[in-house]
């Protein structure tokens, strides 16, 4: 006879949250191997089987003894606590069997079952917090380095995730949540609502709401899965709800579409509209500069500059992107556009003005060094992937230099003498623009 081994991931706890195929697998299964409380969670379930206990720091000894077990011809059942794929033992399991030559096509088979994971399970308890894009993120550093961890909290926080934390806090490991904690509040309000359930489907569930500067002060064990809201998540009569998203488009959930949008089709701010939008924003919001325009949109400039070279209904802006391969012809042309100001931005907001002329320019291996009395200025120009002709007319005329994420490296603009633009400058510019432009297709 051939053995079996089913992952079975049996939910949050209660039976009934288990599925018909996870107990199917239980009550078929010769041997039944898990960390002893989920053991004690299945014990109606047991009769009659060899029930193999481990703790909770066994994990590869519970893999290695289902392969042993299934080696002798036995179904047996590993069991997890909600999904057996989330933060579970399908992955150390088919570690193990891989690493000793096991293959799909072996005589053992595997069969994962899924199951519901904390996250909705807790989710459940308190509304409906994860009706839009979520993440999930284990407090964990027994395995997970903690610069990768606040590396993951940093993304989601920024990105305005919902987010699921896992073992969010043990005996021994307090501070991290404290960490996430910090972390969030560099993005999110004070007063962003936060889950905290415990022991969900079980005896000891306990469920709190709290404001998300309240949360590491709350009662947070081992049994506990924090759900952290995004700046849309609100509390309504105790129950912590995250919009859908509808009412970008729908006046209400049944009632009519809003002005400029159309059921069954994107937003006007989806993926074919938003830039369309942009450009009205800046045209509707004369001065207002891209920097601020990239922010408001959470986009980055590279790809702000490149929604107004889309189009020429921006107001005051016009820009055009940079043909490839003339980043160093536009350097060369610049020798003709007079004095001109550099400008570099820290990503913290520092902002640094430099007046120079292109005479100073030398482009050596991937650096463009600029050498003054006053200063040294060196801009990896290997970095730059593109860069784009931008100009208010009357007030700005200047190329702005982006990396491959859309990040400005440097800018350059022309200068006023006396007040006035240079003719001649602003002649050779623009015969620059006209020359090294790429042709944009307006619609
Ligand atoms: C090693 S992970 C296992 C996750 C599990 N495989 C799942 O899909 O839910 C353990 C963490 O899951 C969460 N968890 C598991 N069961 C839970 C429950 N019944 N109530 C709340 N959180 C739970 C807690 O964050 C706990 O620290």
């Amino acid at each position: 006879m051939n053995g079996k081994i089913y992952l079975v991931g049996f939910g949050p706890g209660a039976e009934e949250h288990m599925s018909f195929r996870a107990k199917a697998a239980i009550v078929e299964a010769d041997v039944v191997i898990g960390y002893s409380t989920y053991i004690k969670l299945v014990k109606d379930l047991l009769d009659g089987k060899e029930v193999v206990r481990k703790g909770m720091t066994e994990e590869i000894d519970r893999c290695i003894e289902a392969y042993e077990q299934a080696k002798l011809g036995k179904k047996v059942a590993l069991i997890s606590s909600g999904d057996i794929g989330v933060y579970g033992m399908a992955g150390p399991t088919y570690e193990v069997l891989l690493q000793a030559g096991w293959t799909p096509a072996s005589e053992i088979t595997v069969e994962v079952i899924p199951g519901s994971t904390a996250l909705s399970a807790c989710a459940s308890l308190v509304g409906a917090p994860l009706t839009h894009d979520f993440g999930s993120i284990s407090l964990s550093d027994l395995l997970t380095p903690w610069p990768v961890i606040a590396r993951r909290l940093e993304a989601a926080a920024a990105a305005d995730f919902v987010l699921a934390l896992y073992n969010p806090k043990s005996g021994r490991r307090t501070q991290q949540i404290v960490e996430a904690q910090r972390i969030f509040l560099q993005y999110r309000a004070p007063e962003t609502p936060v889950a905290i359930v415990k022991s969900a489907y079980r005896r000891r569930q306990d469920i709190q709401i709290v404001r998300l500067d309240a949360m590491s002060d709350c009662d947070i064990g081992m049994l506990t899965t924090v759900l952290i809201g995004n700046s849309s998540t609100y509390v309504q009569a105790g129950l912590m709800i995250t919009p859908r998203g509808y009412a970008n488009k729908y006046e209400s959930l049944t009632g009519a579409t809003k002005a400029g949008e159309e059921a069954g089709r994107s937003l006007s701010m989806g993926l074919m509209g938003w830039e369309t939008c942009l450009r009205h924003y800046l045209a509707a919001n004369a001065g207002i500069n891209l920097d601020k325009a990239a922010e408001y949109f959470g986009m980055s400039l590279g790809a702000v500059l490149a929604a107004v070279a889309a189009g020429d209904d921006a107001g005051e802006y016009k820009v055009a992107q940079l043909a490839d391969n003339a980043l160093n012809a536009v350097l060369d042309a610049s020798v003709n556009w007079g004095k001109l100001r550099g400008i570099l931005r820290a990503e913290a907001g520092a902002v640094t003005e430099l007046f120079l002329q292109a005479q100073d320019f030398k482009l050596r291996g991937d650096w463009l060094n600029i050498e003054t009395e006053a200063f040294h200025l060196h801009v990896n120009w290997s970095k730059v992937a593109t860069a784009y002709f931008v100009k208010r007319e009357q007030r700005n005329y200047g190329v702005q230099f982006v990396d491959l994420r859309g990040r400005l490296l440097f800018r350059l603009s022309l200068m006023k003498t006396d007040g006035e633009f240079n003719p001649d400058e602003l002649t050779s510019y623009h015969q620059t623009w006209n020359d090294l432009s790429l042709e944009q297709q307006h619609d």
